[in-house]
């Protein structure tokens, strides 16, 4: 068995080892739910987007990227956007490998590296990283080192890394946002709610011309991966289930969900079935959100219309 799960995740058997060691001391104990969470991650750090257009261009196929799409890179790394004081380095994000190394080497506000207020929502909204969990632990490190710290982390968001980012919209914590053209005009009028302080650096009225925007949506756009569009190894797939929804006796009427008592007052979940890919991926691409919202894909052109049923629930 331990065979087959390192193999389907495309990990050595050794590596997939020593992830499921580290959790049972035993390793030959069955699979236990408190296990999972180090074997999924030992899976996950394989998936590794780093072949996107962005990735050639940087490996010196100059004609990786168009002209356009250059200028959009020029513009996302220079003083005219600030993205990168934020979105910074390969990651594209401060707050991951390479951001949090160095910063916890630097001391000083090192804790919560990469995490910003960009003017989203409002801080009495969501007070993000101000929050505490529900036994009342912060969930800044900042704040769990030094109580008096607590206002300098209100509103305050994590930077995600933009890799993919056409296919993973809507975007910021709230979804506010539909389309990468709507995230950049967000930006460049300085955010919606700049007021409450805390608003991070380079966030600012930066009045780009739509010509600029424009570009940088291109760049951001180059930042897919075609294995992850195409699905292919190691991005392939065993059959997955998805929700797409609740179930309906009429149009006006939700079933309840009876799998459970903790759930006596949750509609029921209308499950789709996602096909398994194999390692040489598939013909069609994924859809990205910008076709999800104008319909584009619907005719089968796209992968995973999701009407399949799904087989293994
Ligand atoms: C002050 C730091 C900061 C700066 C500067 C910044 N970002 Fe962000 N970015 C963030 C944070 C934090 C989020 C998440 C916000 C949230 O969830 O509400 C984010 C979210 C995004 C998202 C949405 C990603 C998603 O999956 O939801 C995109 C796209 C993006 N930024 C692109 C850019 C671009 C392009 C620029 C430059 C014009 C830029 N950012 C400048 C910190 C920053």
């Amino acid at each position: 068995m331990i065979n087959q799960m390192a193999k389907q995740l495309h990990l050595t058997r050794r590596e997939f080892g020593q992830s499921w060691r580290a959790c049972v001391p035993d390793w030959t104990s069955r699979y236990t739910d408190w296990c999972a969470p180090s074997t999924i991650q030992a899976y996950e750090a394989t998936l590794i987007a780093d072949d996107s257009r962005v990735d050639q261009f940087f490996d010196g196929n100059t004609a990786a990227l168009t002209a356009d799409e250059q200028n959009g890179l020029r513009l996302f790394r220079g003083r005219q956007t600030d993205c990168t004081d934020c979105h910074a380095g390969a990651e594209l994000t401060l707050a991951s490998f390479s951001g949090v190394g160095e910063n916890q080497g630097r001391g000083g506000r090192a804790n919560d590296p990469g995490f910003f207020r960009t003017g989203a929502r409002p801080i009495t909204d969501d007070a993000g990283l101000g929050g505490v969990d529900s036994f009342g632990n912060p969930f800044s490190r900042t704040v769990a080192l030094n109580a008096g710290a607590a206002n300098t982390v209100q509103g305050l968001f994590k930077t995600p890394g933009l890799r993919n980012v056409e296919f993973t919209g809507p975007y910021q914590h709230n979804g506010g946002q539909s389309t990468l053209e709507q995230v950049i005009d967000f930006y460049s009028r300085g955010g919606d709610f700049p007021g409450g302080g805390n608003l991070g650096p380079g966030i600012g009225n930066k009045n780009l011309s739509a010509a600029d925007k424009a570009s940088v949506v291109a760049f951001l756009k180059a930042l897919s991966d075609d294995r992850v569009r195409y699905e292919r190894a190691p991005f392939d797939h065993p059959e997955l289930c998805v929700t797409v929804g609740q179930q309906t006796s009429s149009a006006t009427t939700l079933l309840l969900d009876t799998s459970s008592p903790q759930f006596v007052l949750s509609a029921a979940d209308r499950w789709a079935g996602v096909p398994a890919v194999g390692k040489a991926g598939s013909v069609a691409p994924l859809q990205t959100f910008d076709e999800l919202l104008q319909g584009i894909g619907a005719d089968g052109s796209r992968a995973h219309s999701l009407q399949d049923r799904c087989s293994i629930l």
